[in-house]
């Protein structure tokens, strides 16, 4: 999708010389790591991080130096998408099952850029059935455990006709809310359910949104 790309290939005019970047997981970004490829073999020196087997596969085949996150302490900069986006620049992320991993990566970047085309921007965070990642042991109980903290309906991600498993040998509860109005809460306390490993909400986390549209701007937020 044409917005994706634009969206994925503005963020590399925060991307400078020696830095040690974050590579977030999706269709969005995957425009970002070309873009950043295409950079480094014109002599960008960068180190980077990634967020799943997928993103690492990527950029490994087209160039980009990898090194493993227990390597450092901080990264200058993350690039990553986004499934929605409200006006705090809340998110919820997850839609491609790496948000454990995007978390951490995210947790340690001084700064946070997300790259989405302009469906992803909503006033209210919850349309976007809210990933969380769960332990397969008794993984039902958990599902349970959910609904009966939140008026939600949590659906077991299913692929090829078997459960879904994330690269950290976990599933993915797709949990439907009809809204959600108090992300901050609702991330902290999903967490407190034992079974619970990570929820896809990122409170307070991005710092800047790079919209693509489909008339072929971008919007930064
Ligand atoms: C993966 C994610 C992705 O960033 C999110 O699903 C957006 O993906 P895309 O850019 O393909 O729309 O959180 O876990």
């Amino acid at each position: 999708m044409e917005s994706k790309r634009i969206a994925g290939e503005k963020a590399l005019e925060y991307v400078q010389d020696g830095m040690t970047l974050g590579l977030g997981t999706g269709s969005t970004v995957y425009w970002t790591i070309v873009k950043l490829a295409e950079r480094v073999k014109e002599g960008l020196r960068v180190r980077c991080v990634s967020t799943s087997n997928d993103t690492e596969r990527l950029a490994a085949s087209l160039g980009i130096t990898l090194i493993g996150i227990d390597r450092i302490d901080e990264l200058d900069l993350t690039i990553d998408g986004a499934d929605e986006a409200d006006p705090a620049l809340n998110l919820i992320k997850g839609g491609g099952g790496a948000l454990l991993r995007e978390k951490m990566v995210a947790s340690i970047s001084k700064r946070l850029i997300i790259v989405a085309d302009e469906t992803k921007y909503v006033d209210e965070l919850g349309k976007f059935p809210l990933p969380v990642e769960i332990v397969t042991f008794g993984w039902e109980t958990t599902m349970r455990q959910l609904s009966k903290a939140y008026p939600c309906t949590p659906v077991l991600r299913m692929k090829d006709n078997v459960p879904f498993v994330t690269d950290n040998g976990h599933y993915i509860a797709d949990c439907r809310f009809t809204a959600i109005p108090g992300p901050e809460r609702i991330h902290s306390e999903l967490n407190t359910i034992p079974g619970v490993v990570e929820n896809g909400l990122f409170v307070h986390m991005a710092d800047t949104l790079i919209i693509g549209r489909s008339d072929g701007r971008t919007e930064i937020r």
